[in-house]
């Protein structure tokens, strides 16, 4: 099985995740948090660049679930307990919230959290997630 890329940045609180396969690049992060979130810079996140409960604040907007942060004090695999709602993105993927289990053809089984996006425009290369190509073909949906 492949191993996904998972990239931290910490500060005296919290430990940032970043799962750039996940990334659906809606912007929210770096719109609404550019201090925080540099895309054209590197490394692209400063956790230092604004309180701790502002950036915990804007990863909650994450709508792909790329980014999460867990407390420095307590483990990483904490799971979210939330029940599961699904919600359909106008032009954009099906956003699963909650704890899920992905089975794929091969009989492999993906354990995923806080949020899932599935593509349904047919063009990710990363199906069944969302890789954001959604807006490169003008999806309407
Ligand atoms: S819906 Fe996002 S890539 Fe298909």
């Amino acid at each position: 099985m492949e191993k996904e890329a998972v990239i931290k940045y910490k500060n005296d609180d919290i430990t940032i995740v970043w799962k750039p396969k996940m990334c659906i690049h809606s912007k929210l992060c770096w719109k609404q948090l550019g201090v925080v979130f540099k895309p054209a810079k590197r490394p692209w996140v400063d956790p230092k660049g604004a309180s701790t409960e502002r950036i915990m604040e804007q990863i909650d907007k994450c709508p792909s679930g790329a980014l999460s942060y867990y407390n420095n004090k307590e483990e990483e695999n904490i799971q979210v307990k939330t029940e599961n709602i699904v919600e359909v993105m106008e032009n954009g993927p099906l956003l699963v919230y909650g704890n899920i289990t992905v089975k794929k053809d091969g009989g492999e089984e993906v354990v995923k959290n806080k949020v899932t996006a599935f593509c349904r425009c047919g063009q990710s290369g990363n199906k069944p997630y969302c890789d954001g190509s959604h807006t490169k073909i003008n999806f309407k949906g």
